[in-house]
């Protein structure tokens, strides 16, 4: 099996792709109580192909993709930077090592999407574009100047933990995370970038 190629994605035309991508797998991040109307709503008002031209275009923003050898989109990850928006999650970064002279300096990111199709999760892709992805977020925002890399994920998404440990990710606080006006409760993580 070819290893899979990430790339930043510039060219809005392919938003579609990943808004594709991204509706097939955000079920699969959300806890069992979820109720499709609120995920279908999610989905149209966040991860929709005109969405995902806005966040190609944003500056303050970075769309990854991670490609099979063929070229066909596996998966993606949206890199937000800034100050977290969320209390909660900046008073994390604020606790964190590292995390408060990375806020003085401007210099934090949020990994605030990531999403491998499920034929393509490690278990069945010993490529692991995930990791892959990932590896390539945490370089992107080092380039990009961050110094601390964050993100939120449901506190029922032991598979998704697990991975962001692996990814060298450690949980430094909770916040909660509105879908749809449901609230879920989620684990903050981060690390130095
Ligand atoms: C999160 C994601 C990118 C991780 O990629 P991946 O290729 O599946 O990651 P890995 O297989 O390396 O790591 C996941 C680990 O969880 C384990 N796992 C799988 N299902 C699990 C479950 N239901 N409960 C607990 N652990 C589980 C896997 O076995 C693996 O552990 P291992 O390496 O010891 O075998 C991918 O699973 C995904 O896209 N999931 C759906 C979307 C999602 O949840 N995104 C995150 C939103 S915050």
């Amino acid at each position: 099996m070819n290893s899979p190629i990430v790339e930043t994605v510039t060219d809005p035309a392919e938003a579609a792709a990943v808004a594709e991508v991204a509706a097939t797998t955000f079920p699969l991040a959300c806890p069992p109580h979820s109720k499709p109307e609120d995920i279908a709503a999610h989905i149209e008002n966040l991860l929709s192909p005109q969405r995902f031209v806005d966040y190609i275009a944003d500056p303050a923003k970075q769309v990854l993709v991670v490609r099979d050898g063929a070229g066909a989109v596996l998966g993606y990850a949206l890199l937000v930077y800034g100050r977290p928006d969320n209390d909660d999650a900046l008073a994390a970064v604020e606790s964190a090592d590292g995390g408060a002279e990375a806020l003085r300096a401007g210099a934090v990111a949020e990994v605030s999407k990531m999403y491998v199709l499920p034929d393509h999760h490690a278990s069945r892709n010993e490529t692991r574009p995930a990791h892959a992805l990932m590896r390539a977020c945490i370089d992107a925002a080092h380039d990009h100047g961050a110094e601390y890399i964050w993100l939120g994920v449901n506190e029922l998404n032991e598979r998704a933990q697990k991975y962001y440990r692996k990814m060298g990710f450690a949980q430094i606080g909770t916040k909660t995370f509105d879908m749809n006006g449901v609230v879920e409760h989620d684990h903050v993580m981060g690390q130095r970038a």
